[in-house]
């Protein structure tokens, strides 16, 4: 039936008019199925383990001292590690949750191992370190937009951006670790971003502008 002068499907809804204790943003994801706390819970430790790498990525990234082709790669991915912890915190707040008070609590909580400096920081040790820490990410963010798919577009388009990333993060190192510890090429189709950070897909300058 259309919609007419005085018949507005979409006017009201189960949330009351004027309530600001509850987002029919959320209340239309649980009419759909999806359980809201686990959304919650999931996106706070897949933030966790963002934050966390991109911490671990930094002291990675310092002991590929005179690898440069190296060096640039694991910044990028270290950038936008960066860019998706930025890209996804803001939605864990929409959702009427937030980050834990205590950055210690947050880092314990981490979806994903600490991606810590081997003790014997070969490029191979560190690339192997990398890629398992690229993998987990991939796993973590299939997870989100299996949760999401078909009931919360919008958690599913921030998760999707971030897993093309990642799974670009895995080729990457797949093909740099390949090579190095085996000698034999698996190309990973990939030259090289534009600038440091660039972050195509999960970038929120131009969806972002608070
Ligand atoms: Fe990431
Ligand atoms: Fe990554």
């Amino acid at each position: 039936m259309p919609a007419t002068r005085d018949h507005k499907p979409h006017a009201t809804g189960r949330v009351p008019a004027g309530d600001v204790s509850q987002r029919v943003g959320v209340e239309q994801m649980t009419a759909r199925g999806l359980n809201i706390e686990e959304l919650r819970e999931k996106l706070i430790d897949a933030a966790g383990a963002e934050f966390t790498t991109y911490y671990y990525y930094t002291i990675l990234r310092m002991h590929l001292a005179g690898k440069e082709d190296y060096k640039e790669i694991c910044e990028d991915a270290r950038l936008e590690d960066r860019s998706h912890f930025e890209l996804i915190t803001p939605r864990i707040y929409e959702l009427g949750a937030g980050l834990p008070r205590d950055i210690r609590e947050f880092a314990d909580r981490a979806g994903c191992p600490d991606a810590y400096l081997p003790a014997n920081p070969t490029a191979v040790d560190i690339l192997t370190v990398l890629l398992e820490a690229e993998r987990c990410a991939i796993r973590t963010w299939n997870e989100i937009c299996d949760l999401t798919l078909g009931k919360d577009p919008r958690t599913y388009n921030l998760a999707s951006r971030i897993l093309q990333e990642e799974i670009e993060h895995e080729a990457w190192f797949i093909e740099l670790l390949s090579m190095e510890r085996d000698g034999v090429a698996r190309p990973s189709g990939h030259f090289r971003r534009g600038t440091p950070g660039d972050a195509p897909h999960s970038k929120n300058l131009p969806f972002y502008v608070p």
